[in-house]
């Protein structure tokens, strides 16, 4: 690429004590084309050379030359570079018509593998937002890995085990309804559980009720046995659904309960390196050393819990897999969880226990407070997911009444919206739910994305663009701009997973299709002189566009 070449070239001319990496970190990308298309700003050379930056900028301009710089201009303290463009065009295109569906691939993971824990809703309860945000940044972490050349495994870590359950066991027993659990599941259950809660305030004999039943399930007593499994069949069924309107799946769906049986060799582990101790009754592996609180391992009942069974997940599927890397894409609340985890596997000495890694996200807030199920201020996803959906459709009937399959289409749009405001913003941060601001075809949207990928692709429809007659010799000045950001998605797919920060895509595509938009609104496409050049400038994009979006876990329709 230009810039390592710029890198490179100034390295050696300024000598040893400015490294490349050094170098390339200074250089810019001005956001206005009147100052190139790179600038390297020569301020902090001033002091060694002795020289103004200005004087500076003036020597070493002559002295870069490369076949992709057309022109190197010194601006002040500044050295411009504006780029070859004709050959930078040439290269670019021919690069990606080689091979269009691998374009931006990269190799640098090949041999490797990653897992990613995603998703991983509770069973008998609604499938949050939460949940929602890691199933979708997961994915796009998992589909990011894979261009990158890496295995993928995504694991959906089902929360499927806790004393919560005893407690749910002994509320079915009191108020359970066959028939309506069956009718509506994660509705009914939660209905009950949330009595036993609110009862057991008032009468903690229900405590214990809970307790004994939670103890019947440990010890594999046949009717607790019976009601769990299906209260968990039929929460998965459930979460199905929603999978299937997200177009997500996963390699294995494996829940917490699996690691039951499994838990006491992580424990005689834990007691060979001595690193139990008694605390209060419990025990707990001390992390004081590193500035943690201790790890709870077994409650002072005997009874394990979501620490020990994160332990023992972590160490099977490192046996399963010899992982590279781990990701644990769960909400920043569980960060000292993970610290913690991360922390005892160390003191276990094994090797791999840095490449757990907590991929933490930020809450979905709705009128600026925290959405939960508690306090019924949950908006029920597969009701988002459908809500978005019918406003598609309707979008989609007052502009293009005429669409042939609208239903399915409608579906990648809605769902789109949805995935794509979630995907849009920096993880970390906090996310303001707001279906009016998913879906309008205007603004930072997945649907503004979807609908210039379609408008694009009609062009070459319309044209008749075939790949055989691609024109990639070019002088289009108002083109380079797309042919830039076409050059430049390799380099933001690399930076994307480097960071495991989808947003990077997401602004790349919508720096995209306003691209489009402004080459579309001042060019004439078709029927002009330059009609298969421009046309194989616009294929190269709707190749970007779709891969990106797919990334992301969206669709891109032809038409909409
Ligand atoms: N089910 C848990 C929850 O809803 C998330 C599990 C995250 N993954 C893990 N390995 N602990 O809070």
């Amino acid at each position: 690429m230009e810039k390592h070449i710029l890198a490179l070239q100034l390295s050696h001319i300024l000598g040893e004590d400015f490294p490349r990496d050094w170098v390339h970190g200074l250089i810019e990308t001005p956001k206005q084309g009147d100052h190139g298309d790179l600038a390297f700003p020569c301020f902090q050379l001033a002091k060694t050379f002795r020289k103004s930056p200005a004087e500076i900028a003036k020597e070493i301009a002559p002295k870069l030359q490369h076949q992709v710089f057309q022109q190197v201009r010194p601006v002040g303290g500044y050295i411009n570079i504006f780029l070859n463009q004709s050959f930078i065009a040439d290269h670019t295109l021919q690069q990606l018509l080689a091979d269009p569906g691998q374009f931006g691939s990269l190799q640098f993971g090949k041999g490797e593998t990653i897992v990613l824990d995603m998703s991983a809703p509770n069973i008998a309860k609604p499938f949050s937002m939460g949940h929602l945000r890691s199933t979708v940044i997961g994915n796009a972490l998992a589909n990011l890995s894979e261009k990158c050349g890496y295995e993928t495994v995504k694991i959906n870590y089902i929360g499927d085990y806790g004393t919560q359950f005893g407690k749910l066991l002994a509320a079915y027993q009191k108020w359970g309804d066959e028939k309506s659990v069956r009718e509506n599941p994660i509705q009914e259950l939660t209905k009950i559980y949330v009595k036993f809660h609110e009862a057991s305030k008032e009468d903690p004999s229900l405590i214990d009720e809970g307790r004994s039943w939670f103890k019947k399930l440990e010890e594999q007593d046949d009717e607790a046995v019976k009601l769990w499994r299906w209260f968990k069949d039929a929460s998965l069924e459930e979460f199905e659904k929603i999978y299937r309107l997200l177009g997500i799946d996963f390699d294995l769906i494996r829940g917490e309960a699996y690691y039951n049986d499994k838990m006491s060799d992580t424990i005689n582990l834990l007691k060979d390196e001595q690193l139990l101790v008694d605390s209060e009754g419990a025990q707990v592996v001390r992390l004081d050393e590193v500035g943690l609180p201790p790890c709870l391992i077994r409650k002072s009942d005997g009874t394990t819990i979501y620490a020990t069974r994160d332990l023992t997940a972590a160490i099977d599927r490192f046996n399963n897999y010899q992982f590279n890397e781990a990701l644990y894409v769960v909400g920043h609340e569980q960060t000292l969880h993970f610290q913690q985890i991360q922390q005892v596997l160390q003191k276990m000495n094994f090797s791999w226990a840095p490449n757990l890694k907590h991929i933490p996200f930020g809450m979905m807030l709705k009128d600026g407070k925290k959405m939960s199920t508690r306090q019924g201020k949950t908006v029920l996803l597969e009701q988002v997911l459908k809500e978005a959906i019918t406003r598609a459709e309707k979008n989609i009937e007052e502009k293009n009444p005429t669409l042939a399959n609208a239903g399915e289409i409608a579906e990648q749009v809605g769902v789109g919206a949805v995935i794509f405001h979630d995907l849009k913003h920096d993880r970390r941060n906090d996310v303001e739910f707001s279906l009016e601001d998913m879906l309008t075809f205007e603004g930072n949207t997945a649907p503004y994305i979807q609908y210039t990928h379609a408008r694009a692709a009609s062009l070459l429809e319309k044209g008749s663009f075939r790949l055989k007659d691609a024109v990639t010799t070019f002088d289009d000045e108002l083109a380079w701009p797309i042919i830039k950001l076409v050059r430049n998605y390799p380099v933001v797919v690399e930076n994307a997973y480097k960071d495991y920060d989808p947003s990077k895509i997401a602004k790349y595509l919508l720096d995209a299709s306003r691209a489009f938009n402004q080459y579309y609104a001042k060019t004439k496409i078709l029927e002009s002189d330059q009609q298969q050049a421009r046309l194989t400038v616009i294929f190269a994009l709707t190749v970007v566009l779709k891969d990106g979006l797919n990334i992301l876990g969206i669709q891109a329709p032809l038409q909409m």
